[in-house]
């Protein structure tokens, strides 16, 4: 039906008869001379409908925004003063000669270049916002993304491997979505939460390269940069150890970002271990686009008659740190209202901070509601260790570590985005030297931090059961400008090992058995030693194109409350079908819903 796409004519075809199909993005009536704003997936197109024309023209007249149309014509260049720089084909319109309505629409739910239409009703008519060039953009950079994502790994000798959707639980630390079986009442399969554990098996199996851009399934609190059902580039590989596997991942990141975005990523991303990131940035997903960092003071406050400082400065699992911000000192009391808003938001129970007016001028210099509590030498000592300037203000957050470092760590970025202290670069980072284990204290047990097949350290081996806490992984994670794009570790490859890690977190032996024992089975014929990692390809994906949610760079998302708007999934089913899978629903009472 089409011999060019709308969005590429130009110059080089006028004089000639072309042939282009598309929806009606805008038609106006210019006395007697119709103009349509043809779209296609490439971009617009003018054509012209002239009223010597009465067939066409006529045509012409009837169609409306979205009407689906095919048009053969005449490439000429547009007259003196109509010419649109703004468009690629603006110096161009096509005079039509034959038209065909391909396709009548009624009256599109939104316009296509409203931009500020609700998240819901673009959700609930996906296909017509799909059709907005933004979004057009967007799915077709995750369609470069793959492709050369692909092609990088195809010519590496990765094998493209598939594995079961339909299958057993794969502990990543979400629920599970569950798939009844009708031929086995009772049973459920597992829709996986990673392939973690079949491309173990492929590396038994002598695969040693294997990628599979892949479906994982997690039911979790969703956020933006999290869906119930989302993509991943998963990665493993056999007799290759953890330099080896960040230097081939980082390399293939930089050729991604140069072939795709023209963009040169650092020669070598930095390295930081997870207790720097913590006690620099309090994330262990530190954004470096903000350079102002975590400054510890507990040891300054231990002594001071302020309780809120000097606990937990005499709490071993207590945090005091500071963060100071070049030039907050002008900050009102209402924007440092706001701030300690935000930072509750993180369980913090206020924040402190001292406006550094003048630094030379001692306890008069400053100005704060906490000064009073403190004697001289810890103030000194605070100016001298943040390094505070005249101008300055410096917020405290004084609670137990975890508290300290979200709040901090969240408001380190804020006021960085708040006050244009983020750099406009790209700010990859690997952190690794991850801790094995974390204690939960609400199931009173050690939770493994990455996944139980994740080795230790192997020089810690003799310290998994006497000292959990203090035994580090292999692990891995891939940042990007605060964002964890992706996360692996070398794996366990001896069956020992794999059970004594299972027990520290609490799964005996016939639990292990029960859930995993087809994993330690084949640790045990011949497992050569493997690690991988898997990449979020949505939020990859999110990052590249500026978007601020994964939700815009899928074409079929879903809620903040995991359903379709679309389709109307998940929905119920009819008593047949549940008869069938032997399913008898529970009534759910008021108060559970
Ligand atoms: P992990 O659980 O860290 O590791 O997941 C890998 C990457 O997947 C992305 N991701 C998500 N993206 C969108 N929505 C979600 N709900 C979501 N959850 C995770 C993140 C994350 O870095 N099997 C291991 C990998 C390995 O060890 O090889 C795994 O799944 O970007
Ligand atoms: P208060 O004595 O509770 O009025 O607190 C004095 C100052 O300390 C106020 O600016 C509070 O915001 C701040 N503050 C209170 N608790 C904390 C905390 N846990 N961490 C940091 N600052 C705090």
């Amino acid at each position: 039906m089409r011999s060019h796409y709308c969005g590429e004519l130009n110059e080089s075809l006028i004089g000639e008869e072309i042939e282009i199909a598309g929806w009606v993005n805008r038609r106006r009536d210019h006395g007697g001379v119709i103009f349509i704003d043809l779209r296609d997936r490439k971009g617009l197109a003018q054509v012209v409908f002239d009223p010597d024309r009465a067939a066409p023209f006529a045509v012409g007249e009837q169609v409306r925004s979205e009407y689906v149309l095919a048009i053969k014509g005449v490439v000429r260049e547009r007259p003196e003063g109509t010419i649109n720089e703004d468009m690629v084909t603006g110096r161009v319109e096509v005079l039509v000669s034959e038209v065909e309505v391909l396709n009548s629409a009624e009256t599109p739910p939104f316009m296509i270049d409203d931009d500020s239409m609700g998240e819901d009703i673009r959700l609930r008519y996906r296909y017509v916002d799909l059709r907005r060039p933004v979004m057009q953009k967007r799915i077709q950079l995750r369609a470069a993304v793959t492709r050369q994502l692909r092609s990088y790994l195809d010519n590496s000798e990765f094998l493209d491997i598939e594995t079961p959707m339909l299958t057993r639980a794969t502990p990543e630390g979400a629920r599970d979505y569950l798939v009844p079986s009708r031929t086995h009442p009772g049973e459920f399969f597992a829709l996986p939460q990673s392939p973690q554990l079949f491309k173990q098996l492929l590396m038994v199996s002598g695969m040693d390269r294997y990628y599979q851009i892949v479906r994982c399934f997690r039911d979790e609190d969703l956020r933006a940069d999290r869906q119930p059902e989302f993509t991943q580039l998963d990665i493993e590989t056999s007799f290759i150890d953890e330099n080896e596997i960040v230097g081939m991942m980082e390399e293939m990141i930089r050729t991604l970002f140069s072939e795709v975005l023209d963009t040169k990523l650092d020669d070598k991303f930095p390295q930081i271990s997870y207790d720097e990131a913590m006690q620099r940035y309090g994330s262990d997903r530190p954004d470096l686009r903000v350079s102002l960092e975590l400054i510890d003071v507990a040891d300054l406050m231990s002594e001071v008659d302020f309780k809120v400082f000097s606990g937990p400065a005499n709490d071993p699992h207590g945090r005091v740190a500071a963060l100071c911000v070049p030039d907050g000192s002008s900050m009102s009391r209402k924007v440092i209202d706001e701030y300690t808003k935000f930072v509750s938001i993180y369980g913090a129970r206020g924040l402190a901070y001292i406006k550094v007016n003048d630094v030379d001028a001692g306890r008069d210099g400053l100005q704060s509601p906490i000064v009073k509590f403190l004697p001289d030498e810890t103030i000194s000592g605070i100016l001298e260790r943040t390094g505070a300037k005249s101008g300055d203000l410096i917020f405290f957050g004084a609670d137990k570590a975890k508290i300290v470092n979200e709040a901090l760590g969240a408001l380190r970025v804020k006021v960085g985005e708040d006050r244009g202290l983020m750099s406009d670069e790209w700010k990859p980072l690997w952190v690794v030297d991850f801790p094995m284990f974390d204690w939960d204290e609400k199931s009173d047990r050690w939770n493994a931090i990455h996944h139980p097949f994740t080795a230790p350290n192997s020089d810690q081996l003799e310290m998994l059961e006497s000292d959990p806490g203090k035994v580090y992984s292999r692990a891995y994670d891939m940042i990007l400008n605060g964002s964890e794009i992706g996360g692996g570790s070398i794996r366990i490859h001896k069956p020992e090992i794999q059970e004594r890690v299972l027990q520290v977190l609490g799964i005996d032996e016939k639990e292990a058995q029960d859930k995993f024992g087809f994993l330690l089975d084949a640790l045990k014929y011949g497992c050569p030693p493997h690690g991988g990692m898997a990449f979020g390809l949505d939020r990859l994906v999110m990052l590249m194109s500026g978007s601020s949610s994964i939700r815009d760079v899928m074409a079929f998302p879903k809620t903040q409350s995991a359903n379709c708007l679309l389709t109307g999934a998940p929905d119920q089913v009819s008593d047949q079908q549940l008869r069938e899978l032997n399913i008898k629903l529970r009534k759910v009472h008021k108060s559970e819903e």
